[in-house]
């Protein structure tokens, strides 16, 4: 087969690792010098050379193909400073060296994505505190359950994205560990100095075992699974919106730049960013159950399988990165509609349980309670009758127990206020969760 070598290599797609190679060779070059596996003129070549090729590479170049990008690299350095670049590769194999790029560049990558979902999360805020005084209906099933305020729920997304970054951060730790220096597998006779090398790669640690150093992918899947929860929880955000723009709704606007016109029905505008990162929530999913799969019941210690790791992390990664980008901008445009939101609190008696909790604090037990009510919402119902478009007469023909004040428990800024236990819906503590946030997105 003409393409057996293009088909057992990775050069399709694991160029973009070429940068976190040349950095970790030349790191690894530092340490041979420094531990006098080499001599200094043979390591300035190699890293004179190495620097000369991230130049390149940097602006653009593109590196004559090879099996990979490790070889690539090596080959295009003895091209550049003759057979001494061989002596890179002295105490190392592509083994211990693909881990330490990926682990490298995952580094990077998980710093750029939080600071995405950093940002995402103060647009959320800044939207919670713009629209403060904003009350819709909750829901639960889908269906009218209790009025909230609008910044509450914006705020429920601020708080996954929170875990999201946390999670991140914990990935870091994992990912944070250095392999180099376990070379093929059972580690090097060279008296190689690995802490040394990890200083200069600057990560925290290394790892204890060389055999489990070279096979590990626990990191990137782990990585992969913090990209699918994040992706998840921008699939529960896009719906929403998506919900909210249909006119059934018409909750909220967004830019019409987020949307598309239909070809054939004039009238439409679509919700195509939404429906967009929604869906792109398929191939991230994937891309987790991918790489697990790479990576199940593989022998110690590498196996090539373990190549085909890297399509589905860069997917993962490249395609979150952009619906951060896109969800941004979108969220930035988002309005809500006072009229509509407020138009929908009439519908579905979302007062209900208020009345339920009035009774209940003048000492009808709950469930008798929420049984009276249910019979007055009926009664509202047959008689087309919103809760507080009935009279305090019709109320008592229910209890004697209900007073001139139950319309108070009536009014949604009252329904809403009254929610004071922490973390709830009220004025109050929302502003207390807006000051929360906050703090912790600085
Ligand atoms: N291209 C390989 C990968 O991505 C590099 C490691 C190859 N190691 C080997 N023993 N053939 O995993």
């Amino acid at each position: 087969m003409q393409n057996f070598d293009q088909f057992i290599g990775s050069f399709s797609f694991d160029g973009r690792l070429g940068e976190s190679d040349i950095i970790g060779s030349i790191a690894h070059t530092k340490m041979l010098v420094k531990t006098k596996i080499i001599n200094a003129s043979d390591g300035k070549k190699i890293i004179s050379g190495l620097t000369s090729v991230l130049k390149d590479i940097r602006k653009g170049w593109s590196i004559p193909k090879e099996e990979d990008i490790h070889y690539a690299i090596e080959k295009e350095l003895i091209r550049r400073i003759g057979i001494v670049g061989g002596k890179m590769h002295t105490a190392r194999s592509r083994n211990d060296q693909v881990a330490t790029d990926l682990r490298i560049y995952l580094k990077q990558e998980i710093t750029n994505i939080k600071n995405l979902v950093n940002t995402f999360q103060r647009t959320l805020v800044k939207k919670a505190d713009e629209n403060i005084d904003i009350i819709m209906p909750g829901f639960t099933h889908l269906q009218p359950a209790q009025p909230v305020l609008a910044a509450h729920h914006l705020l429920a997304y601020a708080q996954m994205f929170q875990r999201d970054k946390e999670r991140l951060y914990d990935c870091y730790k994992r990912t944070d560990i250095l392999p180099l220096g376990s070379a093929a597998l059972a580690g090097t006779s060279f008296k190689i100095d690995r802490q040394y090398t990890a200083k200069l790669l600057d990560f925290q640690n290394i790892s204890e075992n060389s055999l489990d150093a070279v096979s590990d992918r626990d990191f990137a899947v782990e990585f992969v699974f913090c990209m699918a929860l994040i992706a998840l929880h921008l699939t529960r955000f896009c719906e929403e919106m998506i919900l909210w723009m249909n006119p059934e709704f018409g909750y909220i606007t967004i830019d019409d730049k987020f949307t598309s016109g239909s070809s054939i029905m004039p009238q439409k505008r679509n919700p195509d960013c939404a429906e967009v990162i929604r869906g792109k929530s398929g191939r991230i999913f994937g891309d987790l159950i991918a790489l697990l799969t790479i990576a199940k019941s593989l022998p110690l210690a590498y196996n090539r399988d373990l190549q085909e790791d890297k399509p589905p992390v860069f997917d993962a990664l490249d395609n979150v990165k952009m619906c951060l980008k896109v969800i941004n901008e979108m969220t930035k445009s988002l309005k809500f509609v006072k009229e509509r939101t407020l138009k929908s609190t009439e519908k579905g008696f979302i007062a209900a349980t208020e009345i339920a909790d009035y009774l209940t604090r003048n000492n009808v037990p709950f469930r008798t309670a929420h049984g009276l009510v249910k019979d007055i919402v009926l009664y509202c119902k047959k008689h087309s009758k919103a809760l507080n478009e009935l009279s305090i007469k019709e109320y008592n023909k229910f209890s004697p127990i209900f007073k001139k004040d139950i319309f108070n428990c009536l009014d949604l800024k009252n329904i809403t206020n009254i929610k004071m236990s922490y973390g709830g819906t009220s004025r109050k503590s929302v502003i207390r969760q807006i000051k929360n946030i906050k703090r912790k997105l600085k």
